[in-house]
């Protein structure tokens, strides 16, 4: 058998069902975006709707209802770290998604510890192992929310996450994704093959199948 995608998966030739238009784009990250509102509350809200979206300079976006919270302190902040959970944070992110920092100091209903970013106008939580610190760039009002473009300022990382100075060992973030099909989370799960690499035996194989056309 050779290398091409539809037929390793095998699911080329079977009938594909319409599930109608959903947000279906899996996998949807989870992560928490931590702001501080006009009166400096750190607060943070879970969100799965969000991506880089800019390589250069590096860039995220984040989209929020403008009914939460978060989003009024986006808006007179200019800034937000996206503080990325670890598997044994998944209660704690559900958490953040079905209450307001309106209402609740969710800093100490979750026990993390606030901390303030030296280089944006936004609070990160000391007990996530990876922090994207973001300034906000522009600003888009897409159907029921608002998608936030963040430039990212800095990343911080916990020590214990780096394989060296600089090379995060994602495994050991052991980040979650949100499965938006069955509203579940899951971790990650084992490395595939090296990325810009593997492509190359489907490239082998198609140019060696042309060559035979040709011949
Ligand atoms: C898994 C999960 C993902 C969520 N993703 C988003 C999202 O991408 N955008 C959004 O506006 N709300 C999202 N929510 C809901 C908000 O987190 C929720 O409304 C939260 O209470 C807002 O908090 P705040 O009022 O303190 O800002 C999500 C909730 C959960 C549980």
């Amino acid at each position: 058998m050779g290398l091409v995608p539809s037929a390793v998966s095998g699911y080329s030739c079977r009938m594909k069902r319409s599930l109608g238009s959903r947000t279906l784009a899996v996998p949807a990250p989870v992560w928490l975006i931590a702001t501080y509102d006009a009166k400096g509350k750190p607060n943070f809200m879970t969100v799965a709707w969000g991506g880089i979206c800019s390589s250069q300079p590096p860039c995220v976006t984040v989209s929020l209802r403008s009914a939460t919270y978060s989003h009024s302190a986006i808006v007179a902040r200019k800034a937000y770290t996206v503080n990325i959970v670890s598997s044994s944070q998944a209660a704690q992110a559900d958490y953040a998604g079905m209450v307001s920092g309106r209402d609740r100091n969710k800093f100490a209903d979750c026990q993390f510890t606030a901390g303030r970013s030296s280089i944006v106008d936004a609070p990160f939580i000391h007990e996530v192992a990876l922090v994207l610190e973001c300034r906000l760039m522009q600003t888009l009002d897409v159907g029921i929310h608002t998608m936030f473009v963040g430039e990212i300022m800095d990343v911080k990382a916990d020590e214990t996450v780096l394989f060296d100075d600089r090379t995060l060992d994602i495994a050991r973030v052991s980040p979650i994704i949100y499965d938006t099909a069955r509203r579940a989370y899951r971790g990650i799960g084992q490395e595939i093959g090296p990325g810009w690499e593997i492509g190359k035996a489907v490239r082998k194989q198609a140019e060696e199948s042309s060559a035979e056309k040709t011949e």
